[in-house]
């Protein structure tokens, strides 16, 4: 009978890590589940009811929904390569990274997937104010790539996915609020970037604390 039963609880672990994060806590390449890319609430509502807010639980959030997020904010939606925002001559100068408890991951869009850049907590790093909340179990890191266009197209295209990023929040009941105010060149160090690579913007993600 025991023999049965392991490889179904083995099957189980593979199913549960599949759709949950903190299973994969120490993978360099957390692959992600195929974003939704379809349906949702209605676009006007959504857009009225998008707010900041800075408190949250610190329950972890999906994969399914966290690949949905990272589509709005950085995706891949069209055979050519083009993004779910607009870039300046189609630059893509943007990349997004996710501070999680365990560490560092870069958006790797065309592979759906997320990379390990640096193991540990950076999430400390994003908020300046001592009221922000520690407690969002992932914080979005926006990083412009130096192009030879003016560097405030990087800021248009961080802002292009702050906002598709609000509205999914909106849309799934999650609560985010974009940041500007925190020590970038610190949260650059400590990401260890690259030259010619500028922390622009941090936007915690959870579910609403109230
Ligand atoms: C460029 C920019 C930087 C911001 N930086 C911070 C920040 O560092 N900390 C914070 O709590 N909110 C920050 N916010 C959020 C604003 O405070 C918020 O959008 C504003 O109060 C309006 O509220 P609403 O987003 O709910 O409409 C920032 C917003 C923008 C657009």
């Amino acid at each position: 009978m025991k023999h049965r039963l392991l490889p179904v609880s083995l099957l189980l672990c593979a199913v549960l890590g599949a759709f949950s994060l903190s299973a994969r806590e120490d993978a360099s390449v957390i692959p992600l589940p195929a974003p939704k890319t379809e349906g949702g609430k209605a676009l006007m509502n959504v857009i009225s009811q998008r707010r900041s807010a800075r408190r949250f639980k610190s329950d972890e959030i999906p994969l399914k929904t966290l690949s949905s997020l990272l589509y709005a904010a950085w995706g891949i939606s069209s055979p050519d390569g083009k993004r779910t925002i607009p870039t300046a001559r189609n630059a893509q100068s943007l990349e997004v990274f996710v501070l999680f408890p365990s560490g560092c991951y870069k958006y790797d869009a065309k592979n759906n997937a997320l990379v390990l850049s640096v193991r540990g907590d950076l999430r400390g790093y994003a908020f300046m104010r001592p009221e922000m909340p520690r407690s969002a179990p992932l914080v979005l890191v926006y990083v412009g790539k130096n192009t030879s266009m003016p560097a405030e197209f990087n800021h248009f295209h961080a802002g292009a996915a702050v906002q598709n990023v609000y509205l999914f929040c909106t849309a799934e009941g999650l609560s985010t609020v974009v940041c500007g105010g925190f020590d970038k060149k610190k949260m650059a160090e400590a990401m260890k970037l690259d030259e010619g690579h500028t922390v622009l913007y941090t936007q915690p993600v959870g579910f609403p604390a109230d």
